[in-house]
């Protein structure tokens, strides 16, 4: 097997239900703020009906000033960057409307970087949704996961179990995966969308070396997963540079096509 260190974005396609209609979505998740100028193209290319961003696109959005208890030293290095997402978002809401959820990264969104998303011509789903089409389009906000080993941290299942009740095809902006099997599925959502995952940073296989959450060789890393007919599909995020190289393991844009009648 040959190792691959490439970092050009790739864009791969799929397509969940059946039906004569078509909701077209490109996922972008887990920016980090990084360089985005060979994705903008791609998108473009791609022609979706809107964009989502299932987390992890900035570094901490609290203040600055006032920092959470649990922002650490990383994460306030990189919310000095923010502007690189923001600036994304803002290129990418010329293409298509774009909807936002909240990952670990992102922990404790202030006012004043709440606007930036409206600024930017996105919308920020922050255990919220918004109808989109014949869907409902939600953003769970992460529960937080601290620490590579740890767990990831339940997300507010209160909110979840009610925008699960609502009438309507619902489609979920999750950025934890682990969350489809730990608290989605039986739920009635018809798809999930994921990142954080990082395709499991070194790929062999066709699967994942390891991931925060779910640890070595994890389940969800990539692709679309189905039960029953629920889907989750997941994207390997677009951070370039990382501490730990990826390895046959491109940054992922995905496009989904929903059908449905
Ligand atoms: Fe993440």
């Amino acid at each position: 097997m040959v190792l691959s260190m490439k970092n050009k974005t790739v864009m791969t396609f799929f397509r969940v239900g059946e039906g004569e209609c078509r909701l077209r979505l490109t996922v972008a998740s887990d920016l980090h703020n990084s360089p985005y100028e060979d994705i903008l193209p791609l998108i473009r290319e791609a022609c979706p009906d809107a964009i989502v961003v299932p987390g992890d696109l900035c570094g901490a959005l609290c203040e600055a000033s006032e920092p959470g208890g649990e922002v650490t030293s990383r994460y306030i290095e990189e919310s000095r960057k923010n502007d690189v997402g923001f600036a994304f978002i803002a290129e990418a809401a010329k293409i298509a409307p774009v909807y936002c959820s909240v990952g670990n990264h992102e922990v404790s969104v202030s006012p004043s970087n709440r606007a930036r998303y409206t600024q930017a011509g996105a919308v920020l789903l922050d255990n919220s949704y918004v109808r989109l089409g014949d869907f409902l389009l939600g953003g769970l906000t992460t529960g937080g996961a601290h620490g590579l080993w740890h767990k990831s941290n339940a997300p507010d299942l209160a909110w979840l179990e009610s925008f699960a009740r609502l009438d309507g095809r619902k489609i979920l902006l999750s950025h934890h995966p682990e969350y489809w099997e730990r608290h989605i599925i039986g739920m009635d959502i018809f798809l999930t969308v994921s990142g954080h995952a990082h395709g499991g940073q070194w790929r062999a296989f066709g699967r994942g070396l390891f991931a925060p959450g779910q640890g070595l060789f994890p389940r969800y890393t990539s692709g679309v997963h189905r039960r029953g007919e629920q889907y989750l599909a997941i994207s390997r995020g677009l951070r370039k540079e990382t501490e730990v190289p990826r390895i046959n393991n491109p940054p992922e844009l995905i496009t989904i096509d929903i059908m449905y009648n």
